[in-house]
């Protein structure tokens, strides 16, 4: 660990079900204690693999724990350019399908970033996406994965705090690493609307989900390594109230007595 940061709260967990009841249950507690107060909760959301088994626990809370959606707003980090929200890889369209379309958040309450039309309308998109978010009181708690290439959202290396939504060239690893959800390798769009890395540590919180070996590298760069463009995720240091919830194979190269658990 570097003299630049405070330790990042870390918590290893046996298994990536384990890790995904904790996330559930402090989303839900974000959500109640939000609704006592008559409130709304705004959820900074990710799609990928990493963060499925949450939603999976969500829904299953919203169905047989009345954990209800009526008062939460999101923001999702990222879209595909050239995707409209009905294909079936557009981060819209996996949204609906495994979370949205299972609970009962009203559909105007939920804010993914428009990955279609040209450069000149992405970037008065982007400019009101931010707006929103503030409009919305800014994100209560922010949920994240993390790219091989360091990447949160789809801030590709290099990327630093100053980044705000905008529109970015993807890295040719994430290319690879998405292809397996297009067929081929061609067929992934070359680049993405994503939060910026300036967007993400506005959050009032964090939690940053990494399951499975192939995660094991990025997450010891990004938790020991002195923050830096090279590796987006490494910023979060700088974050007080941000938390890696791991599974043992991803934190497996980690020098755990550096960390609070
Ligand atoms: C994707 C997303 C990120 C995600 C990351 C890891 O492409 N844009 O938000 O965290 O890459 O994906 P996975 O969870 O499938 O490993």
């Amino acid at each position: 660990m570097n003299s630049h940061s405070s330790a990042p709260h870390l918590r290893i967990f046996p298994d990536e079900q384990q890790a995904a009841v904790f996330a559930a249950t402090v989303i839900e507690s974000r959500i109640r204690a939000r609704a006592a107060e008559g409130k709304f909760a705004v959820l900074g959301l990710a799609t990928g693999q990493t963060p499925l088994a949450v939603y999976r626990e969500l829904v299953r809370r919203h169905r047989t724990n009345g954990l209800s959606f009526q008062n939460v707003i999101t923001f999702n980090l990222d879209e595909y350019c050239g995707l409209p929200p009905e294909h079936p890889q557009s981060y819209r369209f996996f949204m609906e399908r495994e979370l949205f379309s299972q609970i009962d958040i009203a559909p105007e309450h939920t804010h993914i970033p428009d990955g279609m039309g040209t450069a000149a309308e992405h970037a008065v998109r982007c400019r009101k996406y931010e707006a929103a978010i503030r409009a919305a009181g800014g994100i209560d708690l922010q949920i994240l994965g993390i790219g091989r290439t360091g990447h949160i959202g789809f801030n590709e290396p290099p990327a630093g705090p100053e980044t705000r939504t905008r529109c970015v060239e993807l890295n040719a690893l994430t290319l690879a690493d998405n292809a397996r959800f297009f067929g081929a390798e061609e067929s992934v769009p070359r680049q993405a609307v994503t939060m910026g890395v300036g967007t993400i540590l506005e959050a009032k919180e964090i939690l940053l989900l990494a399951f499975g070996e192939k995660k094991a590298d990025v997450v010891a760069r990004a938790l020991q390594e002195t923050p830096a463009e090279e590796c987006p995720a490494s910023w979060l240091q700088q974050h007080p109230r941000c938390t890696w919830l791991v599974d043992a194979a991803a934190g497996a190269k980690l020098a755990e007595e550096n960390f609070s658990q």
